[in-house]
């Protein structure tokens, strides 16, 4: 089956309101407003969510946020809700990202619950998943997949899967220059494709995208984007800047 790639930029917390314009002008100068190959994404901190979603408007790139809350609007301190995202034209949330779990001490169970409100948001769900390094070095990579999958997607219904991208970012390659070589990213995703195929269907198995994200760079996105089960990337570093992300880009398209 052909799936469209994706390749969506998580500008994490950096840029500032112009800045981010700035960044959000060249790639709408780039990127054509119809490429049915490749689907882009830029994911701005929460305070410029309105500001780049007014930039990109009508254009080849969308715009969702990194995090979102599970509740209803309320009387939830410091949180956003999926409603307000949708309310602002936001189509997608990343869920799961390692800094969240890692840094925000997010749980399996934690991340689930905002899996859930934003699927039934109608939000695109970017649900990340990755070992660390000495996960690896112990041999639990694939352990630690099934944990995540597990519990991320824990009594979410297959008809929702049109909702669900899947993005494979191995931690110790996250902002550190190492990147997953090929094949490592390639046994990652066929493990994680079979994963889906057996909790789920065949079906959904070859419709849902997964991405790679770790250092992703223009000198290695081709390699890693022409494995057969890497659908797109998840860009940190090198979505801040122009002359790094549209060759990404343009190398999926
Ligand atoms: O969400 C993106 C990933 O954390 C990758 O970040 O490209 O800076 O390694 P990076």
């Amino acid at each position: 089956m052909m799936r469209r790639y994706l390749v969506a930029g998580n500008w994490k917390m950096n840029t500032t309101r112009e800045s981010g314009t700035q960044l959000a002008q060249a790639l709408v100068a780039e990127v054509p407003a119809e490429n049915p190959g490749v689907e882009v994404l830029v994911c701005p901190p929460f305070p410029y969510l309105t500001s780049i979603g007014d930039v990109v408007n009508g254009s080849g790139v969308g715009f969702g946020a990194q995090n979102c809350y599970h509740e209803a609007p309320g009387a939830f301190t410091g949180e956003t809700a999926t409603e307000m995202l949708t309310d602002i034209g936001c189509r997608s949330v990343i869920l799961g990202h390692s800094e969240r779990r890692h840094i925000l001490k997010e749980t399996d169970a934690d991340i689930n619950l905002k899996v859930k409100k934003a699927l039934a948001s109608g939000l695109q769900v970017i649900l990340c998943v990755g070992e660390l390094q000495s996960e690896r070095e112990a041999d639990q990579t694939e352990a630690v997949l099934d944990t995540q999958m597990t519990g991320g997607l824990d009594g979410v219904d297959a008809s929702a899967f049109d909702q669900i991208v899947i993005a494979y970012e191995p931690v110790w390659a996250i902002g550190t220059g190492l990147t997953a070589t090929p094949d490592q990213a390639e046994a990652a995703h066929q493990y994680l494709r079979n994963w889906l195929k057996d909790k789920y269907s065949a079906e959904i198995s070859d419709a849902t995208r997964i991405l790679y994200g770790g250092s992703v760079k223009p000198d290695n996105a081709q390699e890693l984007l022409s494995q057969e089960n890497v659908d797109g990337a998840l860009v940190g570093g090198a979505s801040l800047k122009p002359e790094l992300f549209i060759p990404i880009i343009q190398a999926a398209s």
